[in-house]
């Protein structure tokens, strides 16, 4: 069953909402299960200053997206591309295995909104020259 870690991200997320001028923006979906993920960061000198989630899905979804964004929030961008799949999973005491999927979701949507930061970068670097 779920650890009581779980269960307490899952009654109480942290970091819920939107970051509606956030510098980046990752979402993920699961075709399987049909959950949608989507991570929203806000970055000062290379680090994670603010983020925040939306998620629609299951219990595990909800609870992997709440630590995803406890672990990443004041890290820097090279520390949060780090945060895997199954760290996360470690962090909540263990998934149920047919959950394991769900903190797949998380991590990917998190590294999808630092790649998404990345690109913006680059852009407004090619932009200045
Ligand atoms: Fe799909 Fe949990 S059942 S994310």
């Amino acid at each position: 069953m779920y650890s009581n870690k779980v269960m307490d991200h899952f009654t109480h997320p942290r970091n819920t909402g939107e970051i509606t001028d956030a510098d980046g923006v990752g979402t993920v979906g699961n075709p399987t299960c049909g959950d949608l993920m989507t991570m929203y960061i806000k970055v000062k000198d290379n680090r994670i200053a603010d983020i925040k989630f939306k998620t629609f899905g299951c219990g595990a979804a909800i609870a992997t997206s709440s630590m995803t964004t406890e672990l990443a929030k004041g890290k820097t961008i090279d520390e949060a591309m780090k945060i895997s799949r199954a760290s996360v999973a470690e962090s909540l005491g263990g998934l149920p295995k047919v959950k394991m999927h769900c903190s797949n979701l998380a991590a990917d949507a998190l590294h999808a909104a630092i790649e998404d930061y990345k690109g913006k970068l680059e852009k407004n670097k090619e932009a200045k020259k």
